[in-house]
């Protein structure tokens, strides 16, 4: 194993005892079903990319692994997995397959999956009232996590998903789909940089963090958004299921409107390696400003060539 697939294999194994942690008696009494349900998708794999970008991020500025990060990344990780057991639902994409097993609702019923998220998404919030009980100078951080979920995030992005804008109405342009791409999947990859990046802040205290990093960091959480779901736009028309763990073909089956679906894959490759190099641009500028960069360039590169 490279040493970058260590450095992951690390990240991904220290949230994973967290959240073990977290939903394991007594934190998560086993007494109702919904405990049973919100296991089964947190602990059925995931990359775990938000939390790894958490942690990767604090450490490219200079903090060690504390238990506050990982509690942190912990929290986006769980709003993460609620985000995705709503997704599925019959009433949003109606699908059956989720990291390889079938989706929550099909296994506990549609009721039990919505509660399922619910309770995901209180806990993430548990954490992080517990997290600013011990250290108030991240209150900002909480906030931005619950923005970057909410309405004015993630969550607009998905009501736009809904709205069924279709290929033929005037309002499916480009710009159209790029606010909505860095909405539903960029707001939680924000939060997730930017956690990193404020934690890391408040811990150092140094004037290392300028304006103008703040500002790079901002450019490459909103560029690694959108290039993260055209590549799972384009997943979803050139994987298989075994490899994805989802199935494939629904956007097109749903009529979504899609960067595939508005461009064809071709421009939409040569759009996406547009944006991998002004990506990489802003690694480079986050380099002479001596960020360490190393991991977070390899994990870049990492997510923007995946296959599932
Ligand atoms: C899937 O996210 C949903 C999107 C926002 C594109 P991931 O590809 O990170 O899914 P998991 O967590 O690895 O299952
Ligand atoms: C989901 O986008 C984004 C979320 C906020 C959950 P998709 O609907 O394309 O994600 P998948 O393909 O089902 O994972
Ligand atoms: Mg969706
Ligand atoms: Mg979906
Ligand atoms: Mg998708």
């Amino acid at each position: 194993m490279s040493k970058f697939m260590e450095k992951n294999a690390d990240f991904v194994h220290k949230i994973e005892a967290e959240i073990i942690r977290l939903t394991s008696e007594p934190q998560l009494s086993s007494d109702q079903v919904v405990a049973e349900a919100i296991r089964y998708s947190l602990l059925s794999g995931g990359k775990r990319v938000r939390p790894a970008l958490t942690m990767a991020i604090a450490e490219s500025l200079g903090t060690v692994l504390a238990p506050e990060l990982v509690s942190l990344a912990s929290a986006i990780e769980m709003i993460h997995t609620y985000s995705l057991i709503h997704d599925d639902l019959p009433s949003m994409d109606n699908d059956d397959l989720r990291r390889g097993k079938p989706t929550n609702h099909v296994i506990y019923g549609e009721g039990m999956a919505i509660l399922a998220g619910d309770g995901l998404l209180n806990m993430a919030y548990e954490v992080l009232f517990d997290l600013c009980t011990k250290r108030p100078d991240l209150i900002n951080v909480c906030r931005l996590i619950a923005k970057e979920a909410g309405v004015h995030g993630m969550i607009g992005g998905q009501s736009m998903d809904l709205t069924e804008i279709k290929l033929s109405d005037q309002d499916a342009t480009f710009d159209y789909l790029i606010k909505l791409q860095k909405l539903k999947t960029g707001g939680l990859i924000k939060a997730a940089i930017l956690s990193g990046y404020y934690y890391a802040k408040s811990m150092l205290n140094s004037d290392m963090f300028t304006s103008e990093l703040e500002q790079l960091f901002i450019d490459y959480a909103d560029k690694l958004g959108l290039a993260f779901q055209i590549r799972d736009d384009i997943l979803d028309v050139i994987s298989t299921e075994d490899v994805l763990g989802k199935s494939i073909g629904k956007d097109a089956r749903d009529d979504k409107l899609t960067f595939v679906s508005l461009l064809g894959i071709e421009k939409t490759k040569l759009f996406e390696t547009k944006l991998h190099d002004e990506i990489f641009e802003i690694l480079d500028k986050l380099k002479s400003l001596s960020v360490k960069i190393d991991f977070i360039s390899h994990f870049t590169l990492v997510l923007m060539h995946r296959d599932y």
